[in-house]
């Protein structure tokens, strides 16, 4: 009996060293110890025993039992401190790794440039007033003295609505709206989409942006204009610059020109930039043409006033140096980042 005893021991302990899961103790643990267990087998078979000798055997299959049932425990409890080491050791958190970024939006570079134009002005007194992009036909060509007929409707073909209404090619319109209210003296400036109907390329959209200037008031000069546009001019490209006006052709405006800024590259000398002539062109102005003003009501003895209209994607690609217009309108990322 006693050697009978210690060979399930034997075996059983072996067994439990053998085990590599928890569920494979506890398969040792039933075959060894429950009902139909080796250990119980023993205990059965107590009635063939003599009874002398029956508290010993008893005993000696009690001392088994809690040897194999310590061994048990201990084998579980080491394999559970195992699993949980496992564990810990997967989830470890490596501080080192980069952190997750938010994505956090920004301004446009049009936008960056336009909130500049408008602190220019604003600092100058001026107030910013907008008007539709779907305008009447009056506003954006009739009442800035381009009638029906007029060649100058070619250079700005537009999207039709109907024979009455079309998206606006500039923002001269809300020059209009802003006299027609009647509320003088006036120093705005009307920052908006527009639309022609022009091919895409590096330097053209069918829709971009332009950035309108009005002043009405008594004894306004083209001195005024000069003064105003030459201090623009500085504030946004730096104080050595300088302005030069050529004269040109807009119907509203009379006399009108164009204006071009000393290259901020170069300093003028000529340069890749400006095209080796020093210069840059920037923007359309002029004395704002009577026939204009007494559409919109006012007596052009007694007032007279100066208009300009800027390109704003004009700013940003020169303020960024950006060689293509197009890159302003795809919203690649890699781009916009930049700024
Ligand atoms: N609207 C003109 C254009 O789109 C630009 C312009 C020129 C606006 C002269 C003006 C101006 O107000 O006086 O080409």
């Amino acid at each position: 009996m006693k050697e009978k005893l210690a060979k399930i021991k034997e075996e059983v302990l072996a067994q439990i060293e053998a085990s590599d899961s928890l569920e494979k103790l506890n398969e040792v643990r039933v075959s060894a110890l429950g009902k139909k267990g080796a250990l119980t087998e023993i205990l059965k078979g107590m009635k063939d025993v003599a009874p002398e000798e029956r508290p010993k055997v008893g005993q000696m299959v009690n001392e088994v039992r809690a040897e194999i049932e310590t061994a048990l425990e201990q084998t579980k409890l080491k394999m559970e401190e195992a699993e949980r080491e496992e564990k810990m050791k997967n989830e470890v958190i490596d501080v080192t790794l980069p952190a997750k970024k938010n994505k956090v939006g920004h301004r446009h570079p049009n936008t960056i440039a336009l909130e500049e134009v408008e602190r220019i002005f604003i600092g100058m007194g001026y107030e910013v007033v907008e008007g539709p992009e779907v305008e009447k036909d009056y506003y954006n060509f009739e009442a800035l003295n381009i009638p029906k007929d007029h060649p100058a409707r070619d250079e700005q073909d537009t999207f039709y609505i109907n024979d009455e209404i079309v998206l606006r090619t500039q923002t001269s319109p809300v020059q209009v709206r802003t006299m027609e209210q009647g509320k003088l003296p006036i120093r705005m400036i009307a920052p908006g989409r527009v639309f022609r109907s022009d091919e895409v390329d590096a330097t053209h959209s069918p829709s971009f942006h332009q950035i309108e200037g009005l002043v009405i008031d008594k004894n306004i000069t083209f001195a005024d204009l000069k003064g105003t546009l030459a201090e623009f001019a500085k504030e946004l490209f730096g104080e050595e610059t300088k302005v030069k006006f050529r004269p040109h052709h807009f119907p509203f405006t009379e006399p009108s020109a164009e204006v071009d800024v000393s290259c901020f590259k170069c300093g003028g000398k000529g340069c890749r930039f400006c095209k080796g002539s020093g210069w840059i062109e920037i923007l359309g102005c002029g004395m704002v043409h009577p026939r204009v003003l007494e559409m919109c009501n006012i007596d052009p003895r007694e007032y007279s006033g100066f208009a300009f209209g800027v390109g704003l994607e004009r700013i940003a690609l020169l303020k960024y140096e950006i060689d293509d217009m197009r890159l302003l309108y795809e919203n690649d990322d890699r781009f916009l980042k930049q700024f």
